[in-house]
Protein backbone atom coordinates (compact mmCIF):
# COMPACT_ATOMS: atom_id res chain seq x y z
CA UNK A 1 0.00 0.00 0.00
CA UNK A 2 1.27 3.32 -1.04
CA UNK A 3 1.50 5.42 2.11
CA UNK A 4 -1.28 8.05 3.03
CA UNK A 5 -3.70 6.55 0.00
CA UNK A 6 -6.82 4.59 0.88
CA UNK A 7 -6.85 1.01 -0.51
CA UNK A 8 -9.41 0.37 -2.78
CA UNK A 9 -10.68 -2.51 -0.98
CA UNK A 10 -11.29 -0.32 2.27
CA UNK A 11 -13.48 1.91 0.12
CA UNK A 12 -15.31 -1.06 -1.17
CA UNK A 13 -16.00 -2.54 2.46
CA UNK A 14 -16.83 1.02 3.72
CA UNK A 15 -19.81 0.93 1.48
CA UNK A 16 -20.93 -2.58 2.21
CA UNK A 17 -19.95 -3.19 5.96
CA UNK A 18 -19.56 -0.18 8.02
CA UNK A 19 -22.03 0.57 10.70
CA UNK A 20 -23.03 3.54 9.33
CA UNK A 21 -23.83 2.56 5.63
CA UNK A 22 -25.48 -0.69 6.77
CA UNK A 23 -28.00 1.41 8.65
CA UNK A 24 -28.22 3.40 5.64
CA UNK A 25 -29.04 0.47 3.39
CA UNK A 26 -31.44 -1.34 5.58
CA UNK A 27 -33.64 1.89 6.27
CA UNK A 28 -35.70 0.43 3.31
CA UNK A 29 -36.15 -2.61 1.41
CA UNK A 30 -36.42 -1.62 -2.10
CA UNK A 31 -32.80 -1.79 -3.78
CA UNK A 32 -31.59 -1.27 -7.44
CA UNK A 33 -31.17 -4.73 -8.29
CA UNK A 34 -29.97 -4.48 -11.42
CA UNK A 35 -26.86 -3.14 -13.25
CA UNK A 36 -24.60 -3.09 -10.31
CA UNK A 37 -22.13 -5.53 -10.21
CA UNK A 38 -18.00 -5.70 -8.90
CA UNK A 39 -17.34 -3.02 -11.06
CA UNK A 40 -19.53 -0.51 -10.10
CA UNK A 41 -17.96 0.20 -7.33
CA UNK A 42 -14.81 1.88 -9.55
CA UNK A 43 -17.54 4.82 -9.97
CA UNK A 44 -18.38 5.30 -6.62
CA UNK A 45 -14.52 5.42 -5.54
CA UNK A 46 -13.55 7.83 -8.08
CA UNK A 47 -16.94 10.26 -7.12
CA UNK A 48 -15.89 9.46 -3.41
CA UNK A 49 -12.72 10.32 -4.44
CA UNK A 50 -13.39 13.89 -6.06
CA UNK A 51 -15.69 15.20 -3.69
CA UNK A 52 -13.27 15.71 -0.89
CA UNK A 53 -10.85 17.30 -3.62
CA UNK A 54 -13.88 19.28 -4.99
CA UNK A 55 -14.78 21.00 -1.85
CA UNK A 56 -11.26 21.32 -0.44
CA UNK A 57 -10.63 23.60 -3.62
CA UNK A 58 -13.89 25.47 -3.97
CA UNK A 59 -15.71 25.38 -0.65
CA UNK A 60 -14.60 28.86 0.70
CA UNK A 61 -14.64 29.99 -2.92
CA UNK A 62 -17.90 29.69 -3.44
CA UNK A 63 -21.34 27.97 -2.58
CA UNK A 64 -21.01 24.84 -3.92
CA UNK A 65 -24.02 22.81 -5.50
CA UNK A 66 -23.86 18.56 -5.90
CA UNK A 67 -26.11 17.48 -8.16
CA UNK A 68 -27.39 13.83 -9.02
CA UNK A 69 -29.10 13.41 -12.03
CA UNK A 70 -29.92 9.96 -11.46
CA UNK A 71 -29.88 8.88 -8.27
CA UNK A 72 -30.87 5.50 -7.82
CA UNK A 73 -32.66 4.27 -4.55
CA UNK A 74 -29.56 4.94 -2.79
CA UNK A 75 -28.29 1.64 -2.31
CA UNK A 76 -27.89 -0.77 -4.70
CA UNK A 77 -27.48 -5.00 -5.05
CA UNK A 78 -24.25 -6.62 -6.38
CA UNK A 79 -25.39 -8.80 -8.99
CA UNK A 80 -25.22 -12.85 -7.90
CA UNK A 81 -23.52 -12.02 -4.63
CA UNK A 82 -24.78 -11.65 -1.08
CA UNK A 83 -23.60 -8.10 -1.13
CA UNK A 84 -25.26 -4.57 -0.71
CA UNK A 85 -23.88 -0.93 -1.17
CA UNK A 86 -24.60 2.27 -0.57
CA UNK A 87 -25.13 4.50 -3.82
CA UNK A 88 -24.03 7.82 -5.14
CA UNK A 89 -26.11 9.95 -3.56
CA UNK A 90 -25.83 9.03 0.33
CA UNK A 91 -21.82 9.10 -0.71
CA UNK A 92 -21.82 12.40 -1.67
CA UNK A 93 -23.55 13.20 1.64
CA UNK A 94 -21.29 11.17 4.21
CA UNK A 95 -18.40 12.52 2.05
CA UNK A 96 -20.16 15.72 1.54
CA UNK A 97 -19.42 17.23 5.00
CA UNK A 98 -15.77 17.29 5.82
CA UNK A 99 -15.48 18.39 9.48
CA UNK A 100 -12.66 21.05 10.03
CA UNK A 101 -12.37 21.18 13.71
CA UNK A 102 -9.12 23.86 13.37
CA UNK A 103 -12.20 26.21 11.73
CA UNK A 104 -14.85 25.41 13.85
CA UNK A 105 -16.71 25.41 10.46
CA UNK A 106 -17.03 22.17 8.36
CA UNK A 107 -16.18 22.38 5.08
CA UNK A 108 -19.41 21.13 3.00
CA UNK A 109 -21.50 21.01 0.18
CA UNK A 110 -24.23 24.61 0.25
CA UNK A 111 -26.69 22.33 -0.77
CA UNK A 112 -27.19 18.45 -2.82
CA UNK A 113 -30.07 17.92 -5.36
CA UNK A 114 -31.02 13.72 -6.08
CA UNK A 115 -33.23 14.12 -9.18
CA UNK A 116 -34.80 9.76 -9.74
CA UNK A 117 -37.51 9.35 -11.96
CA UNK A 118 -38.68 5.94 -10.36
CA UNK A 119 -41.73 6.67 -7.66
CA UNK A 120 -40.37 3.77 -5.82
CA UNK A 121 -36.90 4.48 -5.78
CA UNK A 122 -37.45 8.29 -5.04
CA UNK A 123 -39.27 7.19 -1.35
CA UNK A 124 -36.47 4.64 -0.85
CA UNK A 125 -33.74 7.00 -1.35
CA UNK A 126 -35.82 9.92 0.62
CA UNK A 127 -35.82 7.28 3.59
CA UNK A 128 -32.53 6.76 2.98
CA UNK A 129 -31.07 10.23 2.66
CA UNK A 130 -33.03 10.87 6.35
CA UNK A 131 -30.99 8.77 7.79
CA UNK A 132 -27.90 9.54 5.97
CA UNK A 133 -28.58 13.27 7.44
CA UNK A 134 -29.22 11.95 11.15
CA UNK A 135 -25.54 9.91 10.69
CA UNK A 136 -23.79 12.70 9.79
CA UNK A 137 -25.04 14.94 12.18
CA UNK A 138 -23.71 12.41 14.95
CA UNK A 139 -20.29 12.22 13.40
CA UNK A 140 -19.70 15.74 12.55
CA UNK A 141 -22.49 18.33 14.28
CA UNK A 142 -23.76 19.04 10.78
CA UNK A 143 -27.35 19.81 10.15
CA UNK A 144 -28.44 18.71 7.11
CA UNK A 145 -32.17 19.74 6.71
CA UNK A 146 -33.89 17.50 4.32
CA UNK A 147 -36.20 20.38 1.68
CA UNK A 148 -33.40 22.87 2.94
CA UNK A 149 -29.80 21.80 2.23
CA UNK A 150 -30.56 18.33 0.51
CA UNK A 151 -33.84 18.55 -2.09
CA UNK A 152 -34.94 15.62 -3.74
CA UNK A 153 -37.09 14.94 -7.09
CA UNK A 154 -38.84 12.41 -7.94
CA UNK A 155 -38.91 14.06 -11.99
CA UNK A 156 -37.31 13.32 -15.45
CA UNK A 157 -33.72 15.06 -15.68
CA UNK A 158 -34.45 15.78 -19.07
CA UNK A 159 -37.85 17.66 -18.35
CA UNK A 160 -36.45 18.98 -14.68
CA UNK A 161 -33.50 20.61 -15.66
CA UNK A 162 -35.13 24.20 -16.20
CA UNK A 163 -36.25 24.79 -13.30
CA UNK A 164 -33.28 23.53 -11.50
CA UNK A 165 -31.07 26.10 -13.39
CA UNK A 166 -33.32 28.76 -12.76
CA UNK A 167 -33.40 27.60 -9.09
CA UNK A 168 -30.01 27.54 -8.44
CA UNK A 169 -29.54 31.31 -10.34
CA UNK A 170 -32.49 32.60 -7.88
CA UNK A 171 -30.97 31.01 -4.98
CA UNK A 172 -27.32 32.25 -5.95
CA UNK A 173 -28.54 35.55 -7.20
CA UNK A 174 -25.32 37.55 -7.56
CA UNK A 175 -22.86 34.75 -5.34
CA UNK A 176 -20.92 33.05 -7.09
CA UNK A 177 -21.33 29.63 -6.93
CA UNK A 178 -19.66 26.20 -8.39
CA UNK A 179 -21.86 22.60 -8.87
CA UNK A 180 -20.66 19.08 -9.40
CA UNK A 181 -22.63 17.05 -10.77
CA UNK A 182 -22.94 13.58 -11.39
CA UNK A 183 -24.51 11.74 -14.25
CA UNK A 184 -24.67 8.09 -14.08
CA UNK A 185 -27.55 6.91 -16.46
CA UNK A 186 -28.25 3.47 -17.65
CA UNK A 187 -28.66 4.35 -21.19
CA UNK A 188 -27.39 6.37 -23.40
CA UNK A 189 -31.07 7.04 -24.15
CA UNK A 190 -31.71 8.00 -21.19
CA UNK A 191 -29.60 11.56 -21.14
CA UNK A 192 -30.36 13.99 -24.19
CA UNK A 193 -28.09 15.69 -25.83
CA UNK A 194 -29.99 19.29 -25.14
CA UNK A 195 -29.83 18.28 -21.00
CA UNK A 196 -26.19 17.90 -21.39
CA UNK A 197 -25.85 21.67 -23.27
CA UNK A 198 -27.94 23.07 -20.63
CA UNK A 199 -26.25 21.41 -17.68
CA UNK A 200 -22.70 22.92 -19.16
CA UNK A 201 -24.36 26.58 -19.69
CA UNK A 202 -24.06 27.08 -15.99
CA UNK A 203 -21.11 28.59 -15.06
CA UNK A 204 -18.81 27.05 -13.05
CA UNK A 205 -19.97 23.35 -13.80
CA UNK A 206 -17.70 20.02 -13.20
CA UNK A 207 -19.31 17.17 -13.96
CA UNK A 208 -18.65 13.12 -13.38
CA UNK A 209 -20.12 11.35 -16.25
CA UNK A 210 -20.02 7.55 -16.58
CA UNK A 211 -20.41 7.60 -20.98
CA UNK A 212 -22.63 4.50 -21.41
CA UNK A 213 -20.26 3.33 -24.88
CA UNK A 214 -21.60 0.08 -24.44
CA UNK A 215 -25.26 0.97 -25.34
CA UNK A 216 -24.59 3.43 -28.07
CA UNK A 217 -22.71 0.65 -29.11
CA UNK A 218 -26.02 -1.55 -28.99
CA UNK A 219 -28.66 1.25 -29.03
CA UNK A 220 -27.72 3.94 -31.53
CA UNK A 221 -28.26 2.30 -34.92
CA UNK A 222 -31.45 0.82 -33.96
CA UNK A 223 -32.98 4.50 -32.34
CA UNK A 224 -35.51 6.55 -34.18
CA UNK A 225 -34.34 9.50 -32.34
CA UNK A 226 -30.45 10.01 -32.46
CA UNK A 227 -30.41 13.81 -32.66
CA UNK A 228 -32.11 13.43 -29.67
CA UNK A 229 -29.16 11.80 -27.76
CA UNK A 230 -26.43 12.23 -29.94
CA UNK A 231 -23.61 14.70 -29.70
CA UNK A 232 -22.84 16.16 -33.33
CA UNK A 233 -19.93 14.58 -33.75
CA UNK A 234 -21.26 10.90 -32.42
CA UNK A 235 -23.98 12.28 -35.13
CA UNK A 236 -21.94 12.92 -38.14
CA UNK A 237 -20.05 9.88 -37.73
CA UNK A 238 -22.99 7.31 -37.14
CA UNK A 239 -24.39 8.79 -40.83
CA UNK A 240 -21.30 7.57 -41.92
CA UNK A 241 -20.96 3.97 -40.10
CA UNK A 242 -22.36 1.61 -38.17
CA UNK A 243 -22.38 2.91 -34.67
CA UNK A 244 -21.22 -0.84 -33.63
CA UNK A 245 -18.29 -0.64 -35.25
CA UNK A 246 -16.94 2.32 -33.45
CA UNK A 247 -14.32 1.70 -31.14
CA UNK A 248 -15.19 2.65 -27.12
CA UNK A 249 -12.45 5.21 -27.22
CA UNK A 250 -13.82 6.93 -30.14
CA UNK A 251 -17.16 7.31 -29.20
CA UNK A 252 -16.09 8.34 -25.57
CA UNK A 253 -13.25 10.84 -27.14
CA UNK A 254 -16.19 12.47 -29.41
CA UNK A 255 -18.24 12.91 -27.09
CA UNK A 256 -15.90 14.36 -24.22
CA UNK A 257 -14.76 16.56 -27.12
CA UNK A 258 -17.97 17.94 -27.75
CA UNK A 259 -18.70 18.49 -24.30
CA UNK A 260 -15.15 20.67 -24.66
CA UNK A 261 -16.22 22.62 -27.32
CA UNK A 262 -19.64 23.48 -25.49
CA UNK A 263 -17.62 24.84 -22.49
CA UNK A 264 -14.64 26.12 -24.33
CA UNK A 265 -10.88 26.09 -23.54
CA UNK A 266 -10.94 26.27 -19.70
CA UNK A 267 -12.85 22.95 -19.73
CA UNK A 268 -10.07 19.91 -18.93
CA UNK A 269 -11.00 16.30 -18.70
CA UNK A 270 -9.00 13.18 -18.06
CA UNK A 271 -9.10 12.21 -21.96
CA UNK A 272 -6.59 9.15 -21.96
CA UNK A 273 -6.51 9.03 -18.14
CA UNK A 274 -10.10 8.15 -18.16
CA UNK A 275 -11.37 5.02 -15.84
CA UNK A 276 -13.01 2.24 -18.91
CA UNK A 277 -15.08 -0.16 -16.87
CA UNK A 278 -15.76 -3.32 -18.29
CA UNK A 279 -17.47 -6.80 -17.57
CA UNK A 280 -16.82 -10.48 -17.24
CA UNK A 281 -16.39 -10.62 -20.71
CA UNK A 282 -14.40 -7.92 -20.96
CA UNK A 283 -16.61 -5.45 -22.53
CA UNK A 284 -16.34 -1.92 -21.77
CA UNK A 285 -19.91 -1.02 -20.03
CA UNK A 286 -19.18 2.92 -19.40
CA UNK A 287 -16.00 5.46 -19.35
CA UNK A 288 -15.94 7.58 -16.27
CA UNK A 289 -14.82 11.22 -17.40
CA UNK A 290 -14.50 14.01 -15.35
CA UNK A 291 -14.71 17.63 -16.31
CA UNK A 292 -13.55 20.29 -14.43
CA UNK A 293 -12.65 23.58 -14.46
CA UNK A 294 -9.60 23.45 -12.45
CA UNK A 295 -6.41 21.91 -13.76
CA UNK A 296 -5.09 21.09 -10.78
CA UNK A 297 -8.00 18.96 -9.76
CA UNK A 298 -8.07 17.00 -12.59
CA UNK A 299 -3.70 16.54 -12.40
CA UNK A 300 -4.84 15.36 -8.87
CA UNK A 301 -8.12 13.36 -9.78
CA UNK A 302 -5.33 11.30 -12.42
CA UNK A 303 -3.99 9.66 -9.52
CA UNK A 304 -7.36 7.47 -8.54
CA UNK A 305 -8.32 6.98 -12.04
CA UNK A 306 -5.10 5.58 -13.00
CA UNK A 307 -5.34 3.30 -10.12
CA UNK A 308 -8.62 2.36 -10.62
CA UNK A 309 -7.70 1.66 -14.65
CA UNK A 310 -5.30 -1.12 -13.22
CA UNK A 311 -8.01 -3.09 -12.02
CA UNK A 312 -10.26 -5.23 -14.48
CA UNK A 313 -12.80 -7.12 -14.03
CA UNK A 314 -11.19 -10.36 -11.98
CA UNK A 315 -9.95 -8.07 -9.63
CA UNK A 316 -12.72 -6.11 -8.88
CA UNK A 317 -14.69 -9.53 -8.64
CA UNK A 318 -11.27 -10.75 -6.00
CA UNK A 319 -12.01 -7.71 -3.81
CA UNK A 320 -15.68 -8.10 -3.38
CA UNK A 321 -15.41 -12.01 -2.84
CA UNK A 322 -12.12 -10.74 -0.09
CA UNK A 323 -14.80 -8.12 1.20
CA UNK A 324 -17.20 -11.42 1.73
CA UNK A 325 -14.85 -13.23 2.84
CA UNK A 326 -14.63 -15.94 0.17
CA UNK A 327 -11.13 -15.14 -0.82
CA UNK A 328 -8.52 -14.96 2.29
CA UNK A 329 -5.50 -14.23 0.02
CA UNK A 330 -4.95 -11.13 -1.92
CA UNK A 331 -2.63 -9.11 -4.26
CA UNK A 332 -2.26 -5.91 -2.44
CA UNK A 333 -4.59 -3.21 -4.63
CA UNK A 334 -3.14 0.07 -4.78
C1 LIG B 1 -27.38 3.60 -12.97
S1 LIG B 1 -28.71 4.03 -11.97
C2 LIG B 1 -28.02 5.20 -10.85
C3 LIG B 1 -27.25 4.56 -9.73
C4 LIG B 1 -26.72 5.52 -8.72
N1 LIG B 1 -25.88 6.52 -9.31
C5 LIG B 1 -25.97 4.78 -7.64
O1 LIG B 1 -24.76 4.99 -7.48
O2 LIG B 1 -26.61 4.02 -6.92
C6 LIG B 1 -29.67 5.09 -12.98
C7 LIG B 1 -30.92 5.64 -12.30
O3 LIG B 1 -31.44 6.68 -13.10
C8 LIG B 1 -32.86 6.63 -13.08
N2 LIG B 1 -33.29 7.33 -14.31
C9 LIG B 1 -33.32 6.88 -15.59
N3 LIG B 1 -33.68 7.84 -16.44
C10 LIG B 1 -33.87 8.96 -15.69
C11 LIG B 1 -34.22 10.30 -15.99
N4 LIG B 1 -34.44 10.69 -17.25
N5 LIG B 1 -34.31 11.20 -14.99
C12 LIG B 1 -34.06 10.82 -13.70
N6 LIG B 1 -33.73 9.56 -13.35
C13 LIG B 1 -33.62 8.64 -14.33
C14 LIG B 1 -33.17 5.15 -13.03
O4 LIG B 1 -34.46 4.94 -12.47
C15 LIG B 1 -32.04 4.62 -12.14
O5 LIG B 1 -32.44 4.61 -10.80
Amino acid sequence: MVRGKKEIIDYVEEYTKSNDCEEIINESSILNNIGFNSWSFKKLIFLDYYLKLYLTILSNKSKCYFLDFFSGAGANIIEGKNLKSVGSPIISILKGVIPNKSQGVNIRFHKWIFLEKNKDFYEALKKRIEKTSKIVRKNTEETLKIGTDIEIFNEDSNIFINNLIEKIKRECKNERFSILVFIDPYKFSEIEWDTVKRILTMKYVDVIFNIPTNTFKRGVDKCNEKEKYLSPSLLKICSQCSFSNIPDDEISNLYAKDIVNIVGRSICYLSNNSVSVKNNCNSELYKIELFSHHRRAVEIAEDIAKRLKRLDCKNMNELVNQVLGKQTSLNKYF
